[in-house]
């Protein structure tokens, strides 16, 4: 009886919940609001990549302070990595008819469709920290980010400065981001331009460590075991260049010294590590996108004119910059 009661409550919660979201990624954020709630308050239905690095973490922080500062209503979805879920949450976003939909695409094709609906829906959109590779670039309103392919040159920039003298070859193996995710193209393409003027800057080894701690240790370790002679370890974000640091010490290398290793996003967890002289250059990536974020949405929804595209300022950090801000970084 008691397992029929809770199967009938459990059944009735589901459909709720179904109801309510209509998404399978995780989504949480107070109701009310949107287009049919007759104020001018505003609801912004905002789907996140997921948590896969301390960047992530810092984003969606920021997002949520940003949102909440701005008095705005956040209808925040979690889609663990998997465009499906950002696909379904964008739906139960237009369903629910939010004022906004502002969204991080976890990879750059394959949105046109669910654009178009918002669109349809007259629901504007906002992309940010990554892009999408839609022709149409009237699904949406505009993209705030980082420039990705510069964060790549800069990366190369360091390298090729770093190596002017040398006169062997360099043997490079580089963690890539989430395969398909901007970032990830963006980062790679900028570092090849770069290091591809000079013959001697060899890539050897090219794999995803999918932005985590977890597989850049993965990838690390494996990529020791069939190349002895590392030079350089380009990794596309700081989690994954901090995985590989234990996979380097496991094998009894030292990181930053037999093996230099460059990395991108600067959060603090990095920076510690340069500072340590365990990793040798971060490529800045600013996450604390909320508060423009919110500016931008404010001004779409009243339909004024914004820019297509606003790049967040960035810059790099070397060992002994890094020491030095070290104790006032915010993430
Ligand atoms: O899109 C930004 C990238 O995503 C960050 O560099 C990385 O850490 C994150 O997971």
């Amino acid at each position: 009886m008691l397992k029929r009661i809770s199967a009938l409550v459990l059944a009735g919660l589901t459909a709720m919940a179904v109801a309510a979201c209509g998404s399978s990624g995780s989504e949480s954020g107070s109701d009310g609001g949107g287009s049919g709630g007759g104020d001018d308050s505003i609801t912004m239905g905002f789907s996140q990549v997921g948590a896969e690095s301390g960047w992530r973490t810092a984003n969606t922080k920021s997002v949520q302070e940003s949102a909440a500062k701005a008095g705005i209503t956040l209808k925040f979805s979690d889609a663990q990595q998997k465009q499906e879920n950002q696909i379904k949450a964008i739906r139960s976003f237009v369903q629910q008819r939010v004022d906004v939909i502002a969204f991080s695409p976890v990879v750059e094709s394959g949105w046109d469709t669910v654009l178009k609906e918002a669109q349809n829906a007259k629901i504007p959109v906002i992309l940010t920290d990554r892009a999408v590779d839609s022709k149409d670039t009237t699904l949406y309103k505009t993209f705030l980010g980082s420039d990705f392919i510069e964060e790549g040159k800069k990366a190369g920039q360091w390298l090729v400065e770093e190596y002017k003298d040398a006169t062997g070859t360099v043997n490079i193996v580089e963690l890539q981001g989430t395969t398909g995710s901007a970032p990830a193209n963006d980062r790679k393409e900028g570092f090849a331009e770069v290091i591809g003027a000079d013959p001697k800057f060899k890539v050897i080894a090219s794999q995803t460590g999918d932005f985590t701690r977890a597989k850049g240790k993965e990838v690390m370790e494996a990529f020791l075991k069939s190349n002895p002679d590392i030079d350089v370890l380009y990794a596309h974000n700081d989690d994954m260049g901090l995985g590989a640091i234990e996979a380097i010490e496991g094998a009894g290398k030292v990181p930053g010294q037999d093996i230099k290793i460059i990395t991108v996003d600067a959060v603090k967890d990095g920076m510690q590590a340069l500072a340590d002289g365990k990793i040798n250059f971060i490529v800045e990536c600013s996450p604390l996108l909320g508060p423009q974020l919110m500016d931008l949405a404010k001004k779409v929804v009243k339909g004024e004119q914004v820019p297509a595209r606003v790049v967040t300022e960035e810059t790099t950090f070397t060992q002994e910059q890094a020491e030095q801000v070290l104790s006032t970084r915010q993430y």
